[in-house]
């Protein structure tokens, strides 16, 4: 694997040989090789042209010198972003056009032969500078584009190192990662089901899953014990600057654990992330500080304190947990409903408020959250895993008997039949990264974004479907006058 990563064959005339990396260039001076790439900018002097190559690697310069006609001939009509293979000779700059400090800033590539892999119009807009200039529709329509600039580039790149580094810290704990259904059932987790109309079944829809919340809770009566997922979220609500209809977490759940355990390791996660990968980062205070959600509201006016001592600083990261949530609220209709998990466990203490439905005011959950700059990162909770005490949740929300069996009879059964104690928490990882890059919103760390509001400017979806799809699933579209 890694040698067809680090030399690629590319049949061609036999003019074209090995590929080599642009960071590799300076291994090779002296020597004739093949670059392969994007023109990043292309500078013609007349009897010599100056183009500066890009692959995922690095930038080169190269040059066709006057004494190459055939070179000068093929690069004639080369403009930035075509993508060539160049062959050339690898050559030390004079000590006078020395860059110090940059990627080959003491090498040139005189280039040989050209062979152009495919042509680029004028791209719609400069990739240059930093994107975040440039209108933001047009980035998300040309979005593949714009994932070329440095910045963008970077955010792909560094995305796949934290994901990277958590699965290796949660196999290393001895978590496994197990996918979970995304055609599922609409459950009651606050937002908006997305639904996926059912050919075989019609009249009835999936819905594609808020978070695996049920799933993993029955890995744990599954004998899991430890699983985690880089999991996809869907939730159809409105989108702002730290939403988006489609988001990824670290979701995560665990058998026989007491709250203790569950913030401990995800507070180890979080500072051995920070530490590797942004040792630019200074934790403002570890372990992280922990407020009761009275004391963060009557303190921060918040649930998601930003307790930053500086705010001017990008690289200072004050994380904090935000621990005994009320468990309900009233909603406008003056009906009770859950403030964060209808699955979690009340605290110890409040539980015989619970069984009794008295006090429902009072009842504390056991969730927690975690804050990262005046953001939620993550929550989670310890679970509710007794079903005679996870009936009276939804009794107090005003379910019937019957209602419970039908939405919730598989996690009353599961819960029956051999469940050990267990808890868990996700974190908003789009969110998260955004903080470490210190990015504006969480579009610019998410590679294939959704505008505000939720279009996808580049597929151009959502969009309508064929008569003949419509009636496979016999869906009548009424069309509003
Ligand atoms: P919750 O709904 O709090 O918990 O979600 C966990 C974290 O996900 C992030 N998040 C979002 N990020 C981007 N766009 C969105 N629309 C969005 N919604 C939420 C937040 C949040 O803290 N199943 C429970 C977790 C558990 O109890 O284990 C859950 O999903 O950072």
């Amino acid at each position: 694997m890694t040698e067809i990563i680090s030399k690629q064959d590319s049949k061609s005339n036999g003019k074209i040989g090995v590929r080599v990396y642009i960071k590799d260039l300076s291994g090779h001076i002296g020597e004739e090789i093949t670059i392969s790439g994007w023109v990043d900018v292309r500078r013609d002097q007349g009897k010599m042209v100056f183009m500066d190559m890009r692959d995922m690697t690095g930038k080169v310069q190269c040059v066709v010198l006057p004494n190459h006609p055939e070179a000068i001939e093929q690069v004639k009509d080369v403009r930035t972003e075509w993508v060539l293979s160049v062959k050339g000779l690898v050559n030390k700059r004079p000590e006078r056009n020395v860059k110090a400090g940059v990627l080959n800033g003491d090498i040139e590539l005189e280039i040989l032969h050209v062979e152009v892999l495919n042509k680029s119009y004028t791209i719609p807009f400069d990739i240059g500078g930093d994107t975040r200039e440039i209108n933001e529709e047009v980035r998300l329509k040309y979005r593949y584009v714009d994932l070329r600039s440095d910045r963008m580039q970077k955010n792909i790149r560094n995305r796949h190192k934290v994901i990277k580094f958590i699965r290796d810290f949660l196999d290393t704990e001895s978590f496994i990662e197990v996918e979970t259904p995304i055609l599922t059932k609409s459950t009651p987790e606050g937002s908006r089901d997305y639904v996926v109309p059912a050919r075989l079944y019609p009249g009835k829809f999936y819905a594609l899953p808020q978070s695996p919340q049920q799933y993993k809770q029955l890995l744990m009566t599954g004998g899991v014990e430890k699983y985690f997922q880089i999991a996809r979220c869907m939730r159809d609500e409105d989108t702002r600057g730290d939403r988006q209809p489609e988001f990824t977490q670290l979701d995560l759940e665990m058998s026989f654990v007491k709250r203790e355990d569950v913030i401990e390791l995800n507070e180890k996660l979080l500072i051995d992330l920070v530490t590797k990968l942004y040792p630019e980062k200074k934790i403002q205070q570890i372990p992280f500080p922990r407020f009761t959600y009275q004391e963060a509201m009557e303190k921060y006016n918040s649930d998601k304190p930003d307790v930053r001592e500086n705010k001017e600083d990008p690289n200072l990261l004050a994380f904090c947990w935000v621990i005994d949530f009320p468990f309900f609220e009233k909603t406008d209709t003056g009906a009770w409903t859950f403030t964060h998990n209808p699955f979690s466990r009340p605290k110890p203490e409040h539980l015989e408020w619970l069984m009794n439905k008295e006090n429902i005011g009072g009842i504390l959950t056991s969730q927690y959250d975690v804050a990262l700059n005046g953001m939620e990162i993550g929550g989670g909770s310890i679970r509710n895993h007794n079903p005679k005490a996870l009936e009276k949740v939804f009794e107090i929300m005003g379910h019937s008997l019957e209602g419970i069996q039908k939405n919730f009879g598989h996690m009353m059964a599961a819960f029956s039949l051999g469940t050990p104690p267990h808890g868990g928490i996700a974190w908003g990882l789009d969110r998260l990264i955004m903080l470490l890059q210190n990015e504006p919103n969480i579009r610019e760390v998410i590679p294939f974004a959704k505008t505000g509001e939720g279009k996808d400017l580049m597929m151009d979806s959502p969009s309508e479907i064929s008569e003949m799809q419509l009636l496979e699933l016999g869906i009548n579209i009424k069309k509003s006058s």
